[in-house]
């Protein structure tokens, strides 16, 4: 069942489905090798801590939290760490693990900011792709899902800091919001 309002997009069988997918993809990809699994807070972290657990490679965890501040034109300016990594990466490999990957502004800035650190590799996985939105041109290691133009909540993904606990996801209503402007962690200057 889920919330009014809220239509099934991804039901939890399914979701725990396509984890243990990319799951096994990775522990292939990846055997032999230790990893660190990086997550953008918050969304992140419900996947995450399911992806973890389907692991068999050696693996640490890591978290960093980032600002994207719309400039006064309403479009999106600079990003920012707001919370770094507690630990060093250099000559480790790192996996980004994603909730959504929507225009990409986020993750490039990431993927470039965590280069100069000089990891040994540097991969995606993101649960979503939203590739309709996307700006810069960004290499997708790992997909669970393609979605299309709508606002998902659920599963660690918000919408203004509620509903990350459905453990489904679900499409919002958009009659209710202008989901183009919305963004979890973006705040004004
Ligand atoms: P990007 O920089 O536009 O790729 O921003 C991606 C971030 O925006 C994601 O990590 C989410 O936190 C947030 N986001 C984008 N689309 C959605 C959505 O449909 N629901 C909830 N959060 C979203
Ligand atoms: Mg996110």
């Amino acid at each position: 069942m889920s919330r009014a309002g809220i239509e099934m997009l991804f039901p939890e069988p399914l979701l725990a489905g396509r984890v243990k997918e990319l799951a096994a993809q990775i522990n292939h990809d990846y055997s032999g090798e230790q990893v660190i699994l990086v997550t953008v807070l918050r969304g992140g972290f419900v996947f995450l801590a399911d992806l973890m657990r389907q692991l068999e490679i050696e693996c640490s965890i890591d978290f960093l939290a980032i600002s994207a501040y719309a400039s006064a034109d309403g479009a999106v300016g600079a990003v920012r760490v707001v919370k770094d990594l507690d630990d060093p990466i250099a000559d480790q490999n790192v996996l980004i693990v994603e909730d959504i990957v929507d225009t990409g502004l986020t993750l490039n800035y990431l993927v470039k900011n965590l280069m100069a650190r000089k990891p040994k590799s540097l991969k995606i996985c993101t649960l979503l792709d939203r590739p309709t939105r996307r700006i810069p041109a960004l290499e997708l290691e790992y997909v669970g899902f393609d979605i299309s133009d709508h606002f998902v909540v659920g599963y660690g993904l918000d919408f203004k800091g509620l509903y990350r606990n459905l453990p489904y996801i679900g499409l919002i209503d958009p009659g209710d919001i202008d989901w183009t402007t919305e963004t979890s962690s973006r705040k004004k200057p």
